[in-house]
């Protein structure tokens, strides 16, 4: 076993590393082990505490670049969350969202094969497609996938992330794991349009915005689809089952350029569901829930709060929007073979990430600028400096 926490000549590559879930994987990696990163992304806005720190180096750049491609597969772990991934974009951008959810991640698994990297690279739920109210679970392994027509842009995304997950699956010599995320949601999920981001960020970003606003939450065709809301720190701690269960291997022969040498691991050649099934909700019934715990967060009558308003998807999104009903995680092969199951109920989920966006948008009584956010974050990073750094559980895990 070469992958030990606390083995100090260990590297791992981010790519995305400054997006929502690359902040929250390289806190726990720089809280929960001695390995050093590599993390590459285009915009540092969430990790600028991070930039100096000695077991970090940060490279801005994308997938797009050939010698970004090549640096990052030096690397015997390369953990891929890069992607364009708001619904919003599937549509008016769908050339550029394939490209970046294709192009971009099959030159890095090319790259992979040859350098003898592990490659764990996050796809979407969204490559189940266009499930109906009634569909069941969907199986990593069983459920067939219906995408929805040409016409509807909408699944230019799932399209582009189903056929990296073929790829990769196809390609000789790669050691691959595919990750499945079902809506993951906490802090720094997404942005506020207007103040660090423009268009609609995804649904509990979005509603946030809307409660912090004064302004009515909208229910996209009724609010009638259903999702599984799952803790960012459920899907950390996750990475590091997933990590454990993958180190059959030589992870130090890439950076020293050595022979590779394997051993098979649980891990390799497997997708995995990543989602808490116990999370249900329709988006009706998510906005009534962040109605009500917005309300206990800011001390007034949830009557205050404005009620949610209906929205066609075409009319919110523009033409060729069209939505998956249901989204219900199959998880025991997570559960099985990496002794993994979300544990964090629905309302904690929503009062994280609801407190957080309360605080970090909301400054001496009125919306932050965009300069205001920026400093959130660093303020964020000093008031959390001084907590615990060696907690074990994701949540409490700060590093400085
Ligand atoms: C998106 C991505 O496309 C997936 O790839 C990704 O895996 C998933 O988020 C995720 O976060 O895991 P989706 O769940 O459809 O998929 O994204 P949201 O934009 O959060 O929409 C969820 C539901 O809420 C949809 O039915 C949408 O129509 C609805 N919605 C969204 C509203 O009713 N109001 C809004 O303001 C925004």
């Amino acid at each position: 076993m070469n992958l030990q926490f606390n083995d100090r000549s260990v590297t791992v590559a981010i790519v995305g590393c400054g997006g929502f879930v690359g902040y929250h994987l390289l806190n726990a990696v720089l809280c929960r082990t001695k390995w050093r990163v590599f993390g590459v992304d285009l915009d540092f806005y969430r990790i600028q505490d991070k930039l100096n720190n000695e077991r970090c180096e940060f490279l801005c750049g994308d997938l797009a670049d050939p010698a970004v491609v090549e640096r990052i597969a030096k690397y015997p772990v390369v953990v891929n969350l890069a992607a364009i991934c708001t619904p919003s974009r599937y549509m008016a951008e769908a050339a550029a969202v394939i490209r970046s959810n294709y192009d971009h991640p099959a030159a890095l698994a090319e790259a992979c094969a040859k350098s003898g990297s592990w490659l764990i690279h996050f796809s979407t739920s969204e490559i189940y497609g266009r499930t109906a109210d009634d569909s069941g679970l969907l199986d990593e392994d069983s459920t067939p996938v219906v995408l929805g027509p040409v016409a509807a842009s909408r699944w230019s995304y799932a399209t582009a992330k189903l056929l990296t997950e073929r790829y990769m699956a196809g390609l000789s010599g790669l050691k691959w794991t595919v990750v499945r995320p079902f809506n993951f949601v906490g802090p720094y999920m997404d942005f506020m349009p207007g103040v660090d981001g423009e268009g609609i960020p995804r649904v509990l970003a979005n509603f946030s915005s809307a409660l912090v606003r004064g302004e009515p939450m909208k229910l996209v065709n009724g609010g009638v689809a259903r999702r599984c809301f799952t803790s960012v720190y459920d899907a950390v701690d996750f990475m590091f089952a997933l990590f454990a269960a993958g180190s059959g291997r030589q992870l130090n022969m890439a950076e020293a350029g050595g022979t590779s040498e394997f051993t098979d691991s649980p891990a390799y050649s497997q997708a995995f569901n990543v989602g808490n099934p116990d999370n249900e909700l329709t988006i009706a019934e998510l906005a009534q829930r962040m109605r009500k715990i917005y309300a206990s967060i800011k001390g007034v009558a949830v009557e205050s709060v404005p009620v949610p308003v209906e929205v066609s998807g075409e009319a919110y999104y523009g033409v060729g929007y069209d939505d998956s009903l249901r989204r219900l995680p199959s998880v025991g092969k997570a559960e099985r073979m990496l002794g993994f199951r979300a544990a964090t109920p629905i309302d904690e989920c929503l009062r994280d990430s609801l407190t957080w966006f309360v605080e970090h948008y909301f400054v001496d009584g009125a919306v932050a600028s965009d300069e205001d956010a920026a400093a959130s974050f660093s303020k964020d990073a000093t008031a959390s400096s001084g907590k615990d750094a060696t907690a074990s559980s994701g949540k409490n895990c700060v590093a400085g």
